[in-house]
């Protein structure tokens, strides 16, 4: 997708699609100002008929409330603290596959890892974490297709795994309230904003939030990591000798892959963007993907730099949404990738299979990613 990104950049920064009813922004700058106003463009996404008020789309100041409580369980220190674990996690993962001198980096790393930790930070019993990965991957899915037909069919099975879900997490919040534990979901029950406690709804919506928006989009980076190891070999090299690059390497990735590819917003005014004319109303799709090799913000932009400085990508997005599992997502790639590079050698795509990429506009990503390695 990115040439096309490149070459819409220049053409029609800004445009109004009429087939999909919404404008499209493809600069930096343009990127940047919308996501840094949520007064004039608003998260309240009505197109967002799946999912349940969540804090990704509720604006100030009820955002506000919510995102200090959620800060709290993703403080910086929260989530270093996990780093041993992530690491016994991703080891066993490892473990699992080592003697066969292959594997599929996205099924057996990349797709599990995100979910034991989300799972255990939850709460939930890691067992359940098919279950969760069948609802989690049902949730971001698009259409197979551009029919009416493909749409109403992702509609009614999004309806259902969504309803599975709250079913599920209303037990877990049955059972906390009367024995809470030490995890996330009783640190959210117990917290209060101004004096009032989150209700059973809000706690679910909030769970389910985070499986939607932290699996798939972790396992995306995780294995867009490893194809960039695989594309060049220099580049595995180096960071096999020089472990210290793995961040700047994670934020490149971020940059240049980005699992994320755009962050929809609704206009709350009439207001111009690029010498356009947005009314009130109007969906507008910020494409990040396009922002993050955008020539009047980064030097060399088509150029993978691994320590790229400074790197201020908008994979995660900006302002007050800004990713809240940021942290968590940079420490769960640079895990993966570091206790891959120090137990795998000489990791190489496996010839002849197919790269096949996720099917949606929004998510960047590989179905499958077979290596081999020594
Ligand atoms: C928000 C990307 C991992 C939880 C966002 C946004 C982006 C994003 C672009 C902003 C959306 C907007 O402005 O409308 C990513 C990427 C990830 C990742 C690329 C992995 C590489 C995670 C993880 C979690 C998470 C691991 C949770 C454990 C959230 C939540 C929000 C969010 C709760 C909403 C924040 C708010 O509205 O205030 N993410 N995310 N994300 N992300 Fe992530």
């Amino acid at each position: 997708p990115f040439p096309i990104y490149d070459q819409l950049r220049q053409s029609t920064p800004v445009r109004y699609d009429e087939s999909r009813s919404c404008w499209d922004v493809f600069r930096y700058e343009d990127v940047h100002r919308i996501l840094k106003d949520p007064a004039t463009f608003s998260s309240k996404r009505g197109m967002d008929i799946r999912k349940r008020e969540n804090i990704l789309i509720m604006d100030p100041p009820r955002h506000t409330q919510m995102r200090g409580l959620v800060n709290k369980a993703f403080t910086p220190k929260v989530v270093a603290d996990l780093a041993p674990h992530i690491t016994s996690i991703t080891n066993a993962l490892l473990d699992a596959v080592l003697d066969h001198g292959k594997m599929d980096i996205v099924s057996d790393l990349a797709v599990p890892l995100p979910v034991i930790v989300i799972a255990e930070l939850l709460g939930v019993p890691t067992e359940d974490r098919q279950l969760f990965k069948e609802w989690s991957d049902i949730l971001v899915k698009g259409p197979d297709e551009n029919t009416e037909e493909a749409f109403n069919q992702v509609v009614a099975e999004n309806a259902q795994a969504s309803e599975e879900l709250s079913a599920y997490f209303a037990r877990i919040v049955e059972q906390r309230r009367s024995e809470p534990k030490d995890d996330l979901i009783s640190l959210l029950l117990a917290a209060e904003i101004e004096g009032q406690k989150l209700n059973d709804e809000e706690v679910i919506a909030f769970s389910i939030l985070l499986l939607a928006a932290g699996n798939e989009t972790t396992t995306n980076l995780i294995a867009n990591a490893v194809r960039r190891l695989t594309e060049d070999q220099a580049l595995q090299r180096q960071l096999k000798e020089n472990p210290d690059l793995i961040p700047s390497f994670i934020e490149e990735v971020l940059r240049f892959y980005p699992p994320v590819q755009a962050i929809g917003r609704v206009a709350t005014r009439d207001v111009e963007i690029g010498g356009m004319q947005i009314k009130a109303g109007d969906q507008v799709i910020s494409w990040v993907a396009s922002a993050n090799r955008d020539e009047a913000k980064f030097k060399d932009p088509g150029s993978f730099v691994v320590d790229r400085k400074p790197n201020p990508h908008l994979a995660f997005g900006f302002g007050i949404h800004f990713c809240l599992g940021a942290p968590l997502a940079r420490l769960e790639g640079q895990i993966a990738l570091r206790t891959i590079l120090e137990r795998l050698q000489d990791i190489q795509f496996v010839t002849g299979s197919e790269l096949s990429y996720i099917q949606s506009p929004f998510v960047y990503g590989v179905k499958q990613y077979p290596i081999t390695f020594q």
